[in-house]
């Protein structure tokens, strides 16, 4: 139940608690989201209040909870105040006799009924009327999701809690009561869509058996307002069609895609969209065929057009993992805006680009993506990470809203005016129709969800900030500990302290100063291992050697990356002076003797660094020991276990990454701990 458990209040508020003596659940079929939102309520209210509260769908003049579509309640003879409500946003209304739940769409109603149970959960019983609409319209999850046709379950790449609640052996799982479940978490956080399978997408998605299987998966999302979209693999055409070519531009292609999406279409009538990842990481697309990446995204949206109102995500990911280091322009994070920036305004009206948070890859620290300056006439939508890929793959505690607002609030100042991202990404500062948030969040069949218990926060406030991005961070953090382990302020007190000082205790001890993290990049993306960041094909580079370290991303001498972002930011990452010492080494080549704007070198940051970072983790075992009694003991030794050995973790990284760069550069530690002793 991760943070609907529903459990008890305290018998004393439970006793002063007054609320409505019935619900009334208006326009609801029985896999509508307006009956889920009337089922839901009761069990909640029986689970916190202890109330048995009858569900019916026709309205009554005693005291009741009325939940129901605005035009529900008008032809009912409710009575409204005017509204101005945005698709999926609702009004909810709380009197003592009277609770009122409108939405503008059904699955509004299911949200504002969340919203209020969260209230009672913890203990809310305040009036209010107010109305909340979402920033964005899309706010969707994905699932990096295989089906593993030989093995018995599904595989997650990058996923940390186990294998797929979708796939087995090839195919899409008979039982998918953990698929409802899932649905069920995420309209709770008023997360509006899904794509299921892996961007690596596995062309055998899309034969009969498995098309019938997503029309089941579909199914079982529904009543919760979830709306279900898959991966496309773009040689589809060749491997399962046994077409010659794949070509966006060719009639017999376009003719097979077409085929496919009526099928799609006639299995999954609300069918969200597709999500592709072409031209990348060794995947097909467009560019082989000499045709470009937006007649690539047209084709799949010509395809999906006639059926509704289904999108296209093209990933922005896009890149060559074979560049050369000795070229000291070559640089990946140029890419993106290498590759999209001429293709604005060529995508057809259905088609969203789904852009990575930064220009390199769900990193501890990255700039921007600059993409997000660039696409006017396009809509954007911002791919962030709940799954901890390199951020300690759940086994280090690391809440990420402080990332991610980091991100959101930053300020573009395309053509000199406010930009910040949320408002790109909103649709709002490009006057956009289709944008918002996508997060890869790989939940598996463990119990916990995400192998973590405390990992949960993050999902639940990537919901709540795709949202409302301006949300307090530590506000969502209370909520959810509230809802998650109880209203004990020692408890609250402890994970928040816990998971705010954990971000930037994580970039302490992995990478810091902009430098990536110093994760293993050929490998699993866990543990430290510097040593991989320079060589490789991929382009995740530091330049270090025994005298600098970082990459020079100047126009003026380097890879001119910092060129792409809008004139003014542009001029402040172009100079040393001006870049934030948390991105110096991100646009800087350096000596190691560079002093930051601290007052301290380069070299001398890191060794502090990296002991702080650490010191920091090594509080978190007794820092929870405050909880033990006051939650359950299951939990209790699992966060234990968890914090203990990232306790122990943060020590190989600072060792690791501390003895690495003295070795390099043969610069002692002005406090004589780094180093052979
Ligand atoms: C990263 C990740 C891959 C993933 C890729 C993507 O490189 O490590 O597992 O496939 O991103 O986002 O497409």
């Amino acid at each position: 139940d991760a943070w609907l458990r529903y459990a008890a209040l305290p018998c004393d508020a439970r006793k002063a608690a007054s609320i409505p003596a019935g619900i009334v659940a208006l326009n609801g079929t029985e896999t509508s989201p307006v009956y889920t939102a009337g089922q839901e309520l009761h069990k909640g209210i029986l689970g916190i209040l202890h109330k048995d509260l009858a569900v019916t769908s026709t309205p009554t003049n005693g005291s009741s909870i009325t939940i129901g579509t605005v035009n529900a309640f008008t032809s009912t003879g409710g009575a409204l105040p005017e509204l101005d409500l945005k698709d999926d946003g609702f009004w909810l209304s709380i009197k003592n006799d009277s609770v009122q739940i409108v939405g503008q769409n059904e699955r509004g109603a299911l949200y504002g009924t969340f919203q209020y149970l969260s209230m009672l959960a913890q203990g809310n019983f305040t009036e209010v009327a107010y109305e909340s609409n979402p920033s964005a319209p899309i706010r969707w999850v994905n699932q990096w999701d295989n089906m593993d046709d030989t093995g018995t379950h599904g595989s997650i790449e990058r996923g940390y809690a186990g294998p797929s609640i979708f796939f087995a052996e090839g195919l899409i799982v008979e039982d998918l009561t953990r698929v409802s479940q899932y649905a069920r978490l995420m309209a709770s956080i008023g997360l509006n869509g899904i794509i299921v399978n892996n961007v690596n997408a596995n062309v055998n998605l899309l034969n009969s058996t498995n098309m019938a299987g997503l029309g089941r998966i579909a199914d079982a999302m529904r009543p919760w307002g979830v709306r279900m979209g898959i991966s496309l693999n773009f040689d589809s055409p060749r491997t399962l069609g046994k077409l010659t070519t794949a070509d966006p531009l060719d009639e017999g292609v376009i003719q097979w895609w077409g085929d496919i999406a009526t099928d799609l279409h006639n299995h999954v009538p609300d069918f969200a969209g597709v999500l592709v990842k072409a031209n990348s990481e060794s995947q097909p697309g467009p560019l082989t065929y000499n045709r470009t990446l937006a007649d690539g995204a047209n084709l799949f949206a010509r395809a999906i057009k006639p059926h509704g109102d289904a999108i296209v995500m093209f990933r922005a990911f896009v890149y060559d993992n074979k560049i050369n280091q000795t070229n000291w322009k070559a640089d990946r994070a140029n890419a993106a805006v290498d590759f999209f920036r001429d293709l604005d305004g060529k995508f057809d009206d259905n088609v969203v680009v789904q852009i990575k948070y930064g220009p390199i890859d769900f990193q501890v620290r990255e700039p921007v993506s600059p993409l997000f300056g660039h696409l006017e006439q396009t809509g954007s939508v911002i791919e962030l990470q709940v799954t901890q890929e390199y951020l300690g793959q759940q086994c280090h505690l690391v809440y990420l809203p402080p990332l991610w607002k980091t991100i959101l609030n930053f300020d573009m100042k395309v053509d000199n005016k406010p930009s910040l991202v949320r408002d790109i990404v909103s649709g709002e500062r490009f006057n956009q129709k289709l944008a918002g948030y996508a997060a890869v969040v790989n939940v598996g069949t463990n119990t916990s969800w995400l192998g973590s218990h405390l990992a949960m926060s993050n999902f639940y406030a990537y919901g709540r900030l795709a949202w409302e991005p301006t949300s307090d961070d530590v506000s969502i953090l209370e909520d959810w500990t509230r809802l998650t382990f109880g209203s004990d302020r020692t408890i609250i007190d402890t994970i928040t302290k816990m998971s705010m000082e954990s971000w930037p205790a994580h970039e302490n001890y992995t990478g810091n100063l902009g430098i990536q993290s110093l994760t293993d990049i050929t490998g699993p993306h866990y543990g430290p291992k510097p040593q991989s960041q320079d060589g490789n094909g991929w382009g995740q580079w530091t330049r270090a050697d025994a005298t600098s370290i970082g990459m020079d991303r100047t126009v003026w001498n380097g890879t001119g990356y910092s060129g792409q972002y809008p004139p003014e930011v542009a001029a402040m990452y172009e100079d040393v002076e001006t870049t934030p010492d948390d991105l110096l080494l991100w646009f800087h080549h350096v000596p190691y003797t560079q002093k930051l704007k601290s007052g301290k070198t380069v070299i001398q940051h890191f060794y502090d660094a990296h002991y702080d970072g650490a010191a920091v983790a090594q509080t978190f075992p007794k820092q929870w020991e405050a909880v033990k009694g006051l939650i359950d003991d299951e939990r209790y030794d699992e966060v234990a276990f968890r914090l203990e050995y990232q306790a122990g973790h943060a020590l190989v990284w600072r060792d690791a990454i501390n003895n690495f760069y003295f070795n390099m550069s043969s610069i002692k530690d002005e406090q004589d701990r780094v180093g052979n002793h």
